[in-house]
């Protein structure tokens, strides 16, 4: 085969956003989206967006990222699509074993699709993309799990929360939106236990006024929670948190409303939220459906 792999060259963004576009049948990816993927990821790494072309054409694109997490170092494939024309071809399995290559160079321990902490497009596959699947087989990975995205109709309600929010200031806690200077003590908050979500909080606390919610105590900030920190523009919320101390008294469903309600004033007609532990609680406070399931994938190296 003369098929080449480069290196992502930026002024083939608008090309390369075109070609997921096309490639993509359950997804659609804007350039904006597909930049903060790709230069906006915390550890970018240019030489592991690769891409396959015939003559000038693509025909097949891998991102590549690398995370360490709690002492192991886990390889990712961020992005991957073959034009359908040049599928079945081996264009995907000759990008993989490029990619590949570059992580055992870099050391890493496990390789996983689609679900990078921080950034990412999808938390893993959506089995509906079934060449992906019998893809991630037959490069030697196994299931391990799934993921799910859960929807909100933000016109069903205005999300108010006055009422909520007078209710627990008796007892001394303080709902309000985050103040741009807030943004270190948020951070401080997450440090412990939910390390993972400072790049999303971070991306948050971007917009003007900041996408971020804190509920404090004698003003010290025991909850809060995010939108518009990872897929930015395309009504994603997360992450959220309340201290241990204070859950079960309503502050989560209330951080979450406020985010619902940005969403709204920002002309979402829909809310994802992504990657869903407590489908219960969502269920419950905001009538969130679950809407698209992913299947995760992990290969030893
Ligand atoms: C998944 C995808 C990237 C595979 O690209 P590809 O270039 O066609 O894959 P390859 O030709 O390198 O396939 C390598 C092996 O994977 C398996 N495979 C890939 N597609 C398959 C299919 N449609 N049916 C069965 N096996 C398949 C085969 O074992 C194949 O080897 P073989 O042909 O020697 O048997 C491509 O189908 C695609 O772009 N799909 C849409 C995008 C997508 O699903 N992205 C992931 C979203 S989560």
């Amino acid at each position: 085969m003369e098929y080449q792999i480069r290196t992502y060259q930026p002024e083939e963004l608008a090309e390369l956003a075109e070609f997921l576009n096309a490639n993509l049948d359950y997804d659609s990816m804007s350039e904006s989206l597909l930049k903060e993927k790709l230069e906006g990821d915390p550890v970018w790494e240019p030489e592991k967006a690769l891409i396959c072309h015939d003559g000038k054409k693509i025909i097949g694109f891998m991102q590549g990222v690398i995370r360490d997490i709690r002492g192991k170092r886990y390889g990712y494939i961020k992005l991957m699509a073959v034009e359908k024309s040049y599928r079945r071809k081996g264009v995907a399995k000759m990008l993989y074993e490029h990619l590949e290559r570059s992580f055992k160079s870099d050391k890493v321990d496990v390789v996983r699709i689609y679900d990078v902490p921080m950034n990412y497009f999808m938390p893993g596959i959506d089995p509906r993309y079934t060449e992906a699947l019998c893809f991630a087989i037959r490069m030697g990975f196994k299931r391990f799990g799934d993921a799910n995205n859960m929807v909100v109709n933000l016109g069903a309600f205005d999300w108010d929360t006055a009422e909520e929010e007078k209710a627990l200031k008796i007892h001394g806690i303080e709902v309000k939106r985050a103040d741009v200077h807030e943004k270190q003590s948020v951070l401080e908050f997450v440090k412990e236990e939910w390390a993972l979500w400072t790049h999303e909080i971070e991306m948050a606390f971007i917009d003007d006024p900041p996408s971020v919610h804190v509920a404090s105590l004698h003003r010290v900030i025991k909850a809060f929670s995010a939108h518009n920190g990872n897929n930015k523009g395309t009504g994603w919320f997360g992450p959220m948190g309340t201290h241990p101390d204070l859950r079960g008294q309503g502050i989560g469903g209330i951080l979450l409303k406020r985010c619902l309600k940005d969403m709204k004033q920002m002309g979402q007609k829909t809310a994802i939220i992504p990657w869903v532990d407590p489908i219960d609680f969502y269920a419950h406070s905001v009538n969130a459906r679950v809407d698209r399931v992913f299947w995760r994938y992990e290969k030893l190296l």
